[in-house]
């Protein structure tokens, strides 16, 4: 299958590295003009690089409703939004009885809330336009359970899962498609990367013998996947959950 996404203007969050920073490429290398955002501005201007050509970058927190309005009003009428923005925020999986109220409410901010407040800002001007792709990375962790076993991570993600199935059916009526991508493991950033070394060689091991591809996936995998929901070629494709996983 081949991409073109000339004319298109894309928005890519959380895109300063790993997965985000590997959709930011592919969209740029495929002819989109391309905007990216994230809270670590110094990491972001690397991907502005890389992505070369007219892509720009702006430091945004996406968890922060108005600064994600403003952000989407500088950039215009968006064909394509990427909200790839999240994660565990330097958390490790503890007990139920140790999580306190702010280590709870700031993974649902940023997996869940950040993804309500992009897609609303874009949202009026796809309608008036008739066409848009809004395309959320969830995670296999809002699907079944979290390696990492934090509970707000799995409970943020299938909470995400559920917001792109009701906006799908909210948007669909005016040419939009809303689909979601449930990443496996991907080693794509130091937090993945120390989480892969905590699981020691045994659990690595139990990991990968239970892929069936027996390979991690790698942020090209994911990237390929948007591509995918972000072309024509999707365009009676909405609402559905799309494991890049190697296979479970
Ligand atoms: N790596 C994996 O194994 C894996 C698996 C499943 C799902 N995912 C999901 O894929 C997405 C990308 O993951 P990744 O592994 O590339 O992680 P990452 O940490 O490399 O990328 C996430 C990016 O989001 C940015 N970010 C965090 N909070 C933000 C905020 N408030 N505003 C703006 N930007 C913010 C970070 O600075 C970072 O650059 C995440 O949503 C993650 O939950 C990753």
């Amino acid at each position: 299958m081949s991409f073109n996404f000339t004319g298109k203007t894309v928005v890519v969050t959380g895109a300063a590295q790993g997965i985000g920073q590997a959709i930011a490429y592919a969209f740029a290398k495929h002819g989109a003009s391309v905007f990216v955002c994230d809270i670590d501005e110094n990491l972001l201007q690397e991907t502005v690089k890389k992505c070369g050509g007219t892509t720009q970058g702006r430091q945004v927190d996406v968890t922060n409703q108005q600064a994600v309005k403003a952000f989407i009003q500088e950039v215009g009428s968006v064909d394509i939004l990427v909200n790839c923005a999240g994660g565990v925020r330097g958390q490790e999986g503890k007990p139920i009885e140790s999580i306190t109220v702010d280590e709870w409410r700031a993974l649902f901010e940023v997996n869940t809330d950040s993804t309500f407040w992009c897609s609303q800002a874009v949202a009026p001007l796809m309608k008036e336009k008739g066409f848009g792709r809004i395309i959320n990375i969830s995670s296999g962790a809002g699907l079944g359970i979290s390696l990492t076993g934090i509970q707000a991570y799995a409970s943020s993600k299938a909470a995400q899962i559920g917001l792109t199935r009701q906006l799908a059916h909210e948007l669909g009526p005016y040419g939009i498609t809303v689909n979601s991508i449930a990443p496996g493991f991907v080693r794509s950033n130091p937090s993945s990367e120390k989480q892969w070394q905590k699981f020691g060689e045994e659990k690595q091991k139990q990991i990968l013998d239970s892929i069936a591809m027996r390979r991690l996936g790698k942020a090209e995998d994911i990237a390929n996947g948007v591509l995918f929901f972000a072309s024509d070629a999707s365009s009676w494709i909405t609402g559905q959950i799309l494991s890049i996983d190697g296979g479970k």
